[in-house]
């Protein structure tokens, strides 16, 4: 049952990029999607602007094929159609200098709306395009009372970081921005939240005397597909590691915020980055897969990583000692994002025979995705004569026991920057830290080790893990 409290109000929607990959896999299925499921403003227009020379309707029809691709509902024809007539094409670059055709659709669309309808810009561009796009916003006009959404990653280095957060301020305020890390908008690092804190039997053990390690595992299995133009100008640590790995850790690390709203999870996730200690390069393994260089717009002897694993330390009260190893890579054997938690060794094992092996014995794992859960491994008795323990499984899956579909990230996302919910996004703040304690690997990059499409990275990731291993291979999912 749709709550009526939460359609937003009327609006302008303009997406910068829109025929690249983000739109195409991600924002224009989201869009559809939230049409679909009555999460859009009732009267909206969306104003998809790109570089590339197309027509309205070829461009309806590019993002016709995105929807059925991508989206969680396929087009349907009598729904697409209404959908579609919101939808147009603004084809040209938007610079300082260079603003009249968007500023005049932008005001067209305005007018078709009337009652001065809200005003969201998605830039779903490069890096490199964030402030002369800003820019072109503020010297048009169209910054004004705007809310303005920017993918990550948010700056290159802490440098450029700052030059482009200074830049923007200059013509947005904060209220006004949303810097996207879509892992926020996953339901299941969310829930990472109501895990911890809506359980009595669960927080008390959540720190150092009870677990010895952690992992934030994201392989993937995929390559880099056609954006080797975005890709290859930043890597594996500026695309996950600084980003989608880091918020996952802070959500893991974090104290109790006084409450549920952006300004207090915002305090309590700076003082995890404040606490954290710089990746040190001898503690991290870079990693490229075998055919890389080959592939169609990566520069030729490109020492861009397409893996990385580090440790990460957090020098504070509750998580001193406990390294955080960090794991992500491109063509690996599958894509399978998970954060694991090994609990220590009871004081004495009284039970023979039992090895522990790999992550240890009891280890909480949970799943962002696919198939989200959350499941516990511990020892019990086997049955039959002596007592032996054997490995168990307790699991839970959000379809097994909520039944619906999970939001989609961009979805939620998009609908809450609709309706002003900062929540859910970064700010400048964790962003600049952030970038910090990467710098001295930005700084002086360990070399690179190649790897064979479909291994689990080079072997010196292995080593990292000490005598553990990572979760994944191997180990049972949620089922
Ligand atoms: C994006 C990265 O932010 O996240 C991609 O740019 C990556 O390289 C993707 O593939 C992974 O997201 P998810 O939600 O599929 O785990």
């Amino acid at each position: 049952m749709l709550d009526e409290t939460l359609i937003p109000e009327d609006h302008v929607i303009v997406v910068f990029g829109a025929t690249g990959d983000l739109a195409r896999r991600k924002l224009l299925p989201a869009l559809y999607h939230l049409a679909e499921e009555g999460w859009l403003p009732r009267n909206y227009r969306i104003i998809a602007s790109s570089g590339v020379d197309m027509s309205q309707e070829e461009f309806k029809d590019f993002a016709r094929a995105a929807v059925d691709e991508f989206s969680r509902s396929r087009s349907v024809d009598e729904r697409w159609e209404q959908f579609s007539a919101n939808l147009m094409y603004a084809a040209g670059e938007f610079v300082p200098g260079e603003t009249q055709a968007l500023k005049e659709a932008v005001s067209n669309a305005e007018g078709q709306l009337g009652d001065r309808p809200s005003r969201l810009f998605y830039l779903a561009v490069p890096p490199v395009a964030f402030v002369p796009i800003t820019e072109a916003l503020g010297h048009s006009g169209l910054s004004e009372s705007a809310k303005v959404i920017f993918e990550k990653p948010f700056g290159h280095d802490l440098e450029s970081f700052e030059h482009l957060n200074r830049s923007i301020h200059e013509i947005l305020d904060e209220s006004q921005i949303y810097r996207i890390d879509h892992y926020l908008g996953k339901e299941t690092v969310q829930n990472i939240l109501a895990f911890r804190f809506a359980n009595g039997m669960v927080e008390p053990v959540w720190q150092r005397q009870h677990i010895e390690h952690v992992q934030i595992d994201v392989p993937e299995a995929i390559g880099i597909g056609s954006r080797a133009g975005f890709y290859d100008h930043i890597g594996a640590l500026r695309d996950m590691v600084v980003t989608h790995l880091f918020q996952v850790l802070s959500f893991i690390a974090l104290e109790p915020p006084s409450e549920l709203n952006r300004n207090a999870i915002a305090e309590e996730k700076l003082k995890v980055f404040d606490s954290m200690v710089a990746l040190d390069p001898a503690g991290v393994v870079r990693g490229q897969y075998e055919g890389y260089r080959e592939e169609k717009g990566v520069a030729e002897g490109s020492d861009t990583e397409t893996f990385f694993a580090g440790c990460a330390f957090i020098d504070n009260w509750r998580w001193t000692g406990v390294p955080f190893y960090l794991r992500t890579g491109k063509c690996l054997p599958e894509k399978r994002s998970t954060v694991s938690l090994a609990f220590r060794d009871p004081p004495s094992r009284m039970f023979a025979g039992v090895a522990a092996d790999g992550l240890g014995a009891d280890h909480l794992t949970i799943e962002l995705g696919p198939n989200e859960g959350i499941s516990m491994q511990f020892l019990t008795r086997v049955q039959g004569p002596g007592i032996k323990p054997g490995k168990a499984r307790m699991s839970f899956r959000y379809e097994a026991s909520f039944g619906s579909e999970l939001i989609e990230a961009y979805e939620r996302l998009l609908h809450d920057a609709m309706i002003g919910d900062q929540l859910l996004f970064t700010t400048d703040q964790d962003i600049g830290r952030a970038w910090e304690l990467v710098g001295p690997v930005l700084a002086d990059p360990p070399p690179l080790h190649p790897y064979p499409k479909g291994s689990w990275g080079p072997p010196e990731a292995d080593d990292l893990v000490g005598a553990g291993t990572w979760n994944a291979p191997g180990e049972a999912r949620v089922t």
